[in-house]
């Protein structure tokens, strides 16, 4: 049973994860990493697409709220060089930007075909919340992140959707859907604001279930308190 979990697991490559989550992400399903503003999340999906780009999968990062060439530059300062990944074709970075005014189901028609077409195995969405504005009503929200899903499982694409939570507010219906939520939180200690990261939920992981310190550089990295 152990091996088979093994195998079928995608390895984030981050310090202190991979061993909190039974190895990696399960293949084949959405996780949500959700947070506050400057809580990490991009900086979390571009070290997991880096690092599974640099171990030889192919990767498509969707970026929303930044430009792709902002997005290149910041990586950069964080140490991840991803113009060579992207000129030997192991990463693809779309401008979803680019695709705006149009329906949303075809935005993420063409996420999926960018995976297939370059024989992707990891895709992320960065953010999800930023497609889900487009949403008028609560129901338009939910029918579409349930064709969201539903595609996405269908084509077993490993997807790493992030979620944005404003202050205070509890994680959306797009929780309950996605087969894991990572949350990454920032909070007061004393006069200095910290960041942390629990795992609320990993389908089929015996995952750990306490809150774990995150550092930010010069190494992204998660760690025991
Ligand atoms: N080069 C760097 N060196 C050290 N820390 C950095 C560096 N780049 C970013 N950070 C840290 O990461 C934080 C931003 O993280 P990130 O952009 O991943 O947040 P986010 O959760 O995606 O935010 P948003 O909701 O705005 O998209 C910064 O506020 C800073 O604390
Ligand atoms: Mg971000």
């Amino acid at each position: 049973m152990k091996e088979v979990a093994t195998l079928d697991r995608l390895k984030t490559g981050v310090v202190g994860l991979d061993e909190i989550i039974e190895g990696g992400l399960i293949r084949g399903d959405i996780h949500l990493l959700a947070g506050g503003p400057g809580s990490g999340k991009t900086v979390l999906a571009a070290n997991v697409a880096y690092n599974a780009a640099i171990a030889g999968e192919n990767v498509v990062y969707a970026t929303f709220e930044e430009s792709a060439d902002y997005f290149r530059r910041n990586a950069k300062l964080l140490g991840l060089e991803l113009a060579s990944l992207e000129k030997e074709g192991k990463l693809a970075i779309i401008d979803l930007e680019a695709l705006k005014g149009q329906q949303l189901e075809t935005n993420v028609s063409t996420l999926i075909q960018a995976t297939k077409d370059s024989k992707g195995s990891l895709l992320v969405i960065d953010s999800v919340t930023a497609l889900l504005l487009a949403c008028e009503t609560q129901f338009e929200m939910r029918t579409f992140m349930k064709s969201v899903y539903s595609s996405l499982k269908s084509e077993h694409i490993t997807t790493i959707l992030t979620g944005s939570l404003t202050n205070g507010a509890k994680i959306g219906l797009e929780g309950f859907m996605t087969d894991s939520v990572m949350l990454l939180e920032n909070w007061e200690d004393g006069v200095q604001m910290k960041t942390r990261f629990v795992v609320l939920k990993m389908r089929g992981t015996n995952h750990s279930r306490k809150y774990h310190s995150v550092v930010f550089g010069p190494k992204f990295a998660i760690s025991r308190f």
